[in-house]
């Protein structure tokens, strides 16, 4: 049902096609003139953070997609990422910094496969994971984030056969938070797939006071030794809640830039990976955009995110149902 990505977790950043360019002051002047919002995920290297007008997680940042009144959206992150928001935001024009910024989940799981699936399990409910092409989204049933996962599933009838994909970390992580029987494709991220649980118990017994902070696509090997188990937003909140000063995170290493912004009193330890030598846990697929790419897709309006429009809607159908039922229970919780 997969394939492993053989793409590697230690990319070397892209070089700069033009020299002598002020990316900064070019960009600030572009995203005016054109009325442009730029959204940035925290795995963003820290100069794209630092320009966005929004950094966020997955399902937050479709939050903003969805209530812009800018006329063009640049969104750095993944491709998953901006075709999110055109999905969300059709008379928008969407444009990413680098067109080949895919995901390792999105390529476990091709749309035949997941079609075949269904036609062989008519029964079977589709709870998809954000990190999926545009054609996974049209065959599904709900999507998910990482924030939002076991509220949707709170909201899906007991009696249901539920199949959960791409993700089988995180599905396994719903699985034991909700007790639901699920079924599992063999998606993972390449990224969190990576830590070692040898090495993260070595760096605990340096750091006996640290917590460990991981993301559910972290495979159960890890999560069993957190002390916290939540989306990027959620672990940026975590950090910041908590009385610690150490802090062990395993997730993409990004993220730890928004942490030293907001708490540079603290220390944040990134959980080492399998590799010997490296341990850089970076998404190299993210890596690809810099903010030479940035300023290019501002200037010349591409790579452009186009869906043809059924496909869209068809998307657009478990996507909003997400959004919808998040912002009730977040209404609930409110009252
Ligand atoms: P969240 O930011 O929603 O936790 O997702 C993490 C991720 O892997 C994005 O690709
Ligand atoms: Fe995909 Fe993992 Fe990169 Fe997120 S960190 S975009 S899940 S490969």
């Amino acid at each position: 049902m997969t394939e492993r990505s053989s793409i590697s977790t230690c990319p070397t950043p892209p070089k700069n096609r033009y020299s002598g360019v002020d990316y900064r002051a070019e960009i600030e002047r572009l995203r005016k003139e054109k009325n442009a919002v730029i959204l940035a995920h925290y795995y963003q290297e820290g100069e794209i953070q630092d320009i966005a007008d929004f950094v966020g997680d997955s399902l937050d940042l479709s939050r903003k997609a969805a209530a812009t009144d800018a006329d063009m959206i640049v969104f750095c992150g993944v491709r998953f990422m901006g075709e999110v928001a055109k999905i969300l935001s059709p008379d928008k024009k969407v444009v990413i910094p680098d067109m080949e910024a895919g995901c390792s989940l999105e390529e476990a799981c091709p749309a035949d496969e997941l079609r075949k699936f269904r036609e062989e399990h008519p029964d079977h409910l589709v709870v998809t994971y954000i990190n999926s092409s545009v054609e996974v989204k049209a065959l599904s049933d709900y999507i998910v984030t990482s924030s939002s996962a076991l509220t949707i599933l709170d909201a899906i009838p007991e009696d249901k056969p539920i199949l959960f994909a791409p993700d089988r970390h995180l599905g396994s992580w719903v699985k034991r938070q909700t007790g639901r029987d699920m079924v599992l494709w063999p998606g993972s991220c390449i990224v969190h797939e990576d830590f070692s649980e040898e090495a993260l118990l070595e760096l605990k017994k340096k750091h006996p006071d640290a917590p460990v902070a991981a993301h559910p696509e972290c495979p159960f090997s890890i999560l069993r030794h957190a002390d916290m188990v939540g989306s990027t937003k959620m672990i940026l909140d975590f950090v910041l809640e908590r009385p610690e000063k150490e802090f062990i995170i395993a997730t993409e290493q990004h993220i730890i830039h928004q942490m030293k912004k907001a708490a540079p009193d603290k220390t944040f330890i990134p959980a080492p990976g399998l590799d010997g030598d490296c341990k850089c846990a970076t998404c190299p697929y993210m890596a690809l955009n810099t903010m030479e790419k940035l300023w290019l897709a501002l200037r010349d309006e591409r790579p452009e995110i186009v869906i043809d429009e059924d496909l869209r809607k068809a998307a657009l159908v478990p996507l909003q149902r997400m959004l919808d039922i998040t912002a009730a229970a977040a209404k609930k919780d409110a009252a």
